[in-house]
């Protein structure tokens, strides 16, 4: 199999591990700082631009002297996938968004359950288990209806919207329930848009050429918005406490009282599960309908399985019954991943896929490409759900929400969600793609449709049709139109 990937999410197949045995292709000094250069412009475009020309394990070392001995290796594939996922120990994680300077309300709210490591990690996961338990999931589905039916009630037939734009407010009310409950869903409701704002400036801020806290950056707003959060999380949590409650908060505020953890950590891992669990089913969620509008075959036969507006709510047995919307679902999942790459450090000298690695060495996990393996997924570059009928990829061939002991706590929560009002856009309405809009798709924390997807709602009268459109998202997935 021959290096070749154009940029972004190219057609083209990626090579696979085999192809270099021998390690990792390795650059250095000064050929090394064109690619960080890339990779703030466009993390995906870089990715797949180094696995293209250098196969699937790269590493980046030795930028400039005096820049100490950074290395950065970027790995495609289930092995390099097995390895670290699955010995946390060894390969610890760091967080998601900015470090923030010492002692600030942003270092103290970044440093929820994604920024734990080891034991303490271990025992936060358990903690944090009970809301999002197969059981609470299944209790929360009458509540996810109501809210789906409550955002698309305000859809007008043979109006344009912004499916991205509808799919955040959806989840964003979902999480609001999920986090915070729903005694008092105002205060959820404000907590999560406070949420979604700092999570907004944390991206302005990391992309921003001046990261720092100076007058006028992106990162100053940030750290303030970190205060004001973390304000607002000390107030809450005061009127929350002592009242029980089944939401996350609620759970972990309880936790905080018994001394199992501090209510840092119960502030922190609530903000932080907030901007996880909203940011990443929003994502996947527009992503979903847009390529079930664009293929419309699969959409025709969905509303088939899915049947008429009266067929809800479903429940969860119902939902899981259908395979069809679980396919779907799989597939949209598989080709535009909310989480497109994961990074891990070894804590120690280690052997990976067969070669030596230093400790702290960045490791860029690529879910993205691997999940356009061609020797795992047959035409991989098409949204083909009927793939899923017949083959089960291995845990660390297919991995949207990670995998190993660290496999996303809210896996089983989010499906469900998904499922969910996939099910009751495709009863209630047929979608199409503004034909000529440009959709393209760049990482910003997420892999999210950068200027949102404009579509028409029409009533569900079967009439699907893919359009032409433009944008990067045309060198992701092959559409035939
Ligand atoms: C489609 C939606 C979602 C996707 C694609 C997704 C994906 C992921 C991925 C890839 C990770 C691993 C990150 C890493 O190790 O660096 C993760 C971790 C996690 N996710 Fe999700 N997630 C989704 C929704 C949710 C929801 C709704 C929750 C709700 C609570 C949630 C809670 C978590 C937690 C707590 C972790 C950290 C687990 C740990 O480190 O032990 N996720 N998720």
């Amino acid at each position: 199999m021959t290096a070749t990937l154009p940029a972004v999410g190219s057609t083209a197949s990626p090579p696979s591990p085999a192809d270099n045995p021998a390690g990792p292709a390795i650059i250095r000094g000064a050929a090394a700082l064109p690619w960080v250069l890339r990779y703030r412009r466009d993390p995906l475009e870089c990715l797949g631009a180094a696995l293209a020309s250098h196969g699937p394990l790269v590493m980046f070392e030795k930028f400039l002297p005096g820049l100490g001995d950074r290395k950065y290796l970027l790995a495609v594939g289930e092995q390099a996938h097995r390895e670290t996922l699955s010995q946390p120990d060894l390969f610890r994680t760091g967080g998601q968004v900015m470090l923030g300077p010492k002692g600030s309300a942003h270092q103290r709210i970044r440093k929820g359950i994604f920024a734990m490591n080891w034991q303490t990690h271990r025992e936060h996961r358990r903690l944090l288990q009970p809301p999002v338990q197969k059981s609470e999931v299944i209790a929360s589905v009458g509540g996810m209806a109501r809210l789906i039916d409550e955002v698309i009630d305000r859809w007008t037939p043979g109006t344009e919207v912004d499916m991205y734009r509808e799919m955040r407010t959806l989840s964003n009310w979902v999480a609001a329930s999920l986090l915070f409950g729903n005694d008092d869903f105002e205060s959820s409701l404000a907590i999560g848009a406070a949420i979604e704002h700092w999570l907004l400036l944390d991206v302005e801020a990391r992309q921003s050429p001046l990261p720092f806290d100076l007058p006028g950056t992106a990162a100053r707003r940030l750290f303030r918005q970190s205060e004001r959060l973390e304000t607002m999380m000390r107030q809450l949590l005061a009127v929350r406490r002592g009242k029980g409650g089944r939401d996350l908060f609620s759970v972990a505020i309880e936790a905080a009282d018994k001394g199992l953890m501090t209510e840092q950590d119960a502030i922190a891992h609530a903000v932080i599960l907030y901007a996880a669990s909203f940011e990443t089913t929003a994502n996947a969620l527009a992503w979903t309908v847009f390529l079930l509008s664009q293929h419309p075959d699969v959409a025709r036969d969905l509303s088939d399985e899915v049947g008429g507006v009266d067929c809800w709510p479903l429940s969860m047995a119902e939902v899981d019954a259908m395979p069809l919307l679980g396919a779907v679902v799989r597939e949209g999942l598989r080709l535009m991943p909310p989480v497109a790459y994961t990074v891990r450090s070894p804590t120690q000298a280690v052997e990976f896929c067969g070669f030596p690695l230093h400790p702290g060495t960045k490791i860029f996990l690529n879910h993205y490409h691997t999940h356009r393996d061609p020797d795992v997924f047959h035409d991989p570059h098409r949204f083909r759900p009927d793939r899923w009928l017949t083959s089960n990829p291995g845990p660390y061939q297919y991995v949207p929400f990670s995998a190993g002991p660290r496999l996303c706590m809210g896996y089983l929560f989010a499906l469900t969600e998904l499922k969910m009002a996939i099910a009751r856009i495709v009863q209630r309405f047929r979608t199409s793609v503004v034909p000529g809009s440009s959709i393209d798709a760049s990482v910003q924390l997420t892999l999210r449709p950068r200027d949102g997807i404009p579509m028409t709602v029409h009533p569900q009268d079967r009439g699907y049709a893919a359009v032409p459109i433009r944008g990067n998202v045309n060198g992701m997935v092959t559409f035939d139109t």
